[in-house]
This record gives structure tokens, C-alpha cells and sequence, in this order.
């Protein structure tokens, strides 16, 4: 990776992934894009940015051919509940989006990264330890888009060359930059309410169980998985990943030991609620650990005391 196109850059991994690449890389090295450009802000004001509507694929191209870019992390995307809610935008924008963005690390011959998610999998899947290969039969459109997405970054690595990988991300939990209508988002909602009102009304009901992962773990395992070696990846996309599990009233008695009058009380959404049962319990990442190193270093308990120290001085 030398020169890298982000695309949904001003989104929950975006506007983390491009600070640490312009980090890690330079900053003249990242190419920033999204379809809005928002005055004041910092990812926009902090490097290159360009505005990319990822349904537009001669702009795309234009962008990725005007800075040479090596690489495209193609993050555009609809979550999960808003797909529920808007089905035939979710596969527009989700599948649109992504064939756009294969095509041009095709013509270009870039390396490729895009996100799958826990939400790949549905009711038939094994719950507990779910394993890297298995059954994909989501029920969702979110999901249906997710296992599309593989096989399509699988068909353009093995039919055209393309150098796709990927990662099956768990909830994301972050205070930079919300999430965008997520299932796991209650995960994050709960810090934001805890130290603003000290209660929380969870749409997930307790009990259910779903894997999770604190931003700076995400962040580090796109970069390893792009840095890593291809001769040793016998899987591509996507990788099981995962740093923690656990069910709302877990999230709430970790918070409670840093605030102690803080309640947790349950009014489940039908539909996100749905959606959450059709997900693995916990999955299983040893491929991921074996064939690029994939490591998390937070888990409930250290990722609690970060997020609350951060949102304090963030909110103050
Ligand atoms: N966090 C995502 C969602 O809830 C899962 O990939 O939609």
C-alpha cells in the first residue's frame, strides 16, 4: 500500500482509518472521498479529499487515475437497519457501489479491501464459534448484500487477478464519528447516555449476545490484513474477526463499575431485534489469527474505561 483511495470516508471506520493511514503513510498518500464534503471538518480539511459518489464510476476512476493510487478500501455502504428499512437502495448502493469500485482496482490493478460483517450470516448458521467456512444464508438485506459482496471480491480475485481481501467485522464501537443505523449500535448509543443521563433504554433486548470490537483493534486489523504476505492467505473474503462478546446487560454492569448509579432498562425493537437473533453468538477467528496475525487488544473491560475517558473529554 503506497497510495490509497477511501471511499465512505466520512463514515464510523472512515474517519478513523484515514487519520491513521495519513499516520502511517503520509498524508499526501491518502485520497479521502465521500458524497458530501461537510466545511469544518476534520477529515476534510485535513488532506486530500475528494468528493466520490460511489455510484459513479467514471469519477471514481477519474480520482483513483488523477493521484495513482495502488490501493482502494472501499467503504460506502449501508448498515444493517437502514437496509432493512430501504432494501432496494441497500442493494443499489451496496452491490452498485462495490462493482464500481472492483472495476476500477481492476483497470488500475489496485489492491482492494472491503468490509463484511457478522451480519453475513443468518438463522442456519452455527450460533456458537461460528466458523470461517460455513453456512451464509442471512435473512436480511444487509446480509444478502455482505455475502454477495464476498463472492463478488472472491470472483474478481480469481477470475480478473484482483488482490481483494477482507474482514467479517463484529459491532464496531467508536466515539469519533457515530455509527450509521446499525443493529450493534446500542453498543456505542449506551456510553453516549450513560454519562449524558446515567440510564439507558436498550432495543436489544438482554440476553442476546453479539460480537463486538473497540475502533483502534478494526483499524489495526484492515491495515495488517492489507500489509500481510498473500502467499499465506488461503481465505480472502471475508475473515472472521472478533475481539469480544457479549449481550447488553454484560455492556451495562462494566459501565456500572465506573458509574455507579447508571440502569440499563430493556424496550427490544422488533426489527433490529430480529436481526440480532439471526446473528452469531460469537464467532471463531482462527484463520484470521493463522494466516495474517490478526490480534485485538481490547477487551469489555479495557475498551469501557477507554471509551468513557474519551467521550468525557470529548463531551467537555
Ligand atoms: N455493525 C453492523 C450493523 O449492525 C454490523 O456489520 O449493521
Amino acid at each position: 500500500m503506497k497510495k490509497i483511495l477511501v471511499t465512505g470516508c466520512l463514515g464510523q471506520i472512515g474517519t478513523e482509518l484515514v487519520t491513521e493511514l495519513r499516520k502511517r503513510y503520509g498524508k499526501d498518500n491518502v485520497v479521502a472521498s465521500d458524497i458530501r464534503k461537510p466545511e469544518g471538518n476534520a477529515i476534510v480539511e485535513g488532506g486530500i479529499f475528494e468528493i466520490i459518489d460511489v455510484l459513479d464510476k467514471e469519477k471514481m476512476l477519474q480520482v483513483a487515475k488523477k493521484y495513482e493510487v495502488d490501493t482502494i478500501v472501499h467503504l460506502a455502504a449501508l448498515l444493517s437497519a437502514v437496509a432493512e428499512a430501504k432494501p432496494q437502495l441497500a442493494w443499489n448502493i451496496n452491490m452498485g457501489g462495490l462493482v464500481n469500485a472492483l472495476e476500477v482496482a481492476r483497470e488500475l490493478n489496485c489492491k482492494f479491501f472491503t468490509p463484511s460483517s457478522i451480519g453475513a450470516f443468518g438463522p442456519d448458521t452455527p450460533k456458537d464459534s461460528t466458523p470461517q467456512d460455513t453456512i451464509q444464508r442471512p435473512k436480511t438485506m444487509y446480509g444478502v448484500t455482505k455475502v454477495s459482496g464476498e463472492l463478488l471480491c472472491d470472483y474478481y480475485h480469481t477470475k480478473f487477478g484482483v488482490d481483494t481481501r477482507g474482514v467479517r467485522f463484529p459491532g464496531l464501537i467508536s466515539y469519533v464519528a457515530p455509527p450509521g443505523g446499525g443493529t450493534t449500535d446500542y453498543a456505542v448509543d449506551i456510553y453516549y447516555e450513560a454519562l449524558k443521563n446515567g440510564k439507558y433504554t436498550s432495543y436489544i433486548d438482554k440476553g442476546t449476545y453479539m460480537d463486538m470490537m473497540y475502533m483502534p483493534d478494526a483499524i489495526n486489523a484492515i491495515i495488517t490484513l492489507m500489509e500481510a504476505d498473500a502467499s499465506k492467505l488461503k481465505h480472502r473474503n471475508a475473515f472472521n474477526i472478533t475481539a469480544m462478546s457479549f449481550e447488553p446487560s454484560e455492556i451495562a454492569a462494566e459501565i456500572k463499575k465506573h458509574i455507579p448509579e447508571f440502569e440499563i432498562e430493556f424496550k427490544p425493537d422488533p426489527i433490529r431485534q430480529a436481526i440480532a437473533n439471526s446473528w452469531p453468538n460469537s464467532i471463531d477467528c482462527t484463520c484470521a489469527k493463522k494466516e495474517w496475525g490478526f490480534k485485538a487488544e481490547y477487551d469489555l473491560a479495557k475498551m469501557t474505561k477507554d471509551m468513557l475517558e474519551k467521550l468525557k473529554e470529548k463531551e467537555a
